[in-house]
């Protein structure tokens, strides 16, 4: 008799810990302050008076440095724009689909970065441009792809022929001539201010790496990562085609 009721107070108790580790489960994302800028980082969920900021990646999809910051902005909760080269996503669609599905945004940067979208002819910028939105289309279904052209050169042809919002930056982390995690993560965090558009390339691993150790360090101070459009969505910016936006603070 006496062991069967310690059997049942065991039971018991055994009950109450697995009761309380799911407890400690469901609290833990609503105590810690990490966690619950990740959930917070959804546009639909900003308040008004957030910090806003939107990192942007030229250059890619490359590989597994896109698969691993596609996998660190997951595990953060942080959205971010890829303006893609065509030519890439036609060897790797799967990957801008699930950028797609995980909530970031995908805009054209050109179909294989041979020049400056300045240097070409109305039928050259089409095989660039035209092309991979295109291309865009088929992957991802009808929706506005934002442009970066390369380098932020713009002229009036540009203008006219890109069909779609142009997007420059305001931080220049020059990350493909840096190649180094702290000087990079150094650059963002000197230089970022509100409704800001950082310019990376994730086809390097320093930038990737650099990518993922800013947003933990701006989500510390209060900033929320969001696309591009998101971000001027937010501010109330409606943008146009062939007109250049390089940042959106709150007015
Ligand atoms: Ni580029």
């Amino acid at each position: 008799m006496e062991r069967r009721s310690k059997q049942i107070r065991s039971a018991w108790a055994w009950a109450l810990l697995i009761l309380l580790a799911q407890g400690a489960m469901w609290l833990a994302p609503l105590l810690g302050g990490t966690e619950w800028a990740v959930e917070a980082d959804s546009a639909l969920m900003v308040e008004e008076g957030r910090k806003l900021v939107a990192l942007t990646f030229d250059d890619g999809p490359k590989g597994k440095w896109t698969t691993k910051l596609l996998d660190g902005l997951g595990e953060r909760g942080a959205k971010a724009t890829f303006f893609v080269i065509g030519a890439q996503v036609a060897d790797d669609p799967d990957k801008v689909r699930r950028m797609i599905a995980e909530g970031h945004e995908v805009g054209i940067h050109t179909y294989d970065h041979s020049t400056a979208l300045t240097d070409l002819c109305r039928a050259d910028f089409d095989a660039q441009v035209g092309r991979t939105r295109t291309l865009l289309t088929e992957l991802l279904g009808d929706r506005t792809f934002l442009v970066r052209p390369p380098y932020g050169a713009i002229d009036e042809s540009v203008r006219t022929w890109a069909d779609a919002p142009l997007i420059l930056w305001s931080v220049d982390t020059e990350d493909w001539a840096k190649m180094n995690v702290e000087q990079e993560v150094a650059c963002i965090l000197d230089e970022v201010e509100d409704g800001d558009i950082i310019l990376m390339h994730d086809i390097f691993p320093e930038s990737v790496e650099a990518a993922l150790q800013a947003v933990d360090a701006l989500h510390e101070r209060g900033y929320y990562f969001v696309t591009v459009s998101q971000l001027f969505e937010e501010r109330g910016i409606a943008m146009e085609k062939g007109k250049s936006y390089s940042r959106a603070p709150a007015r």
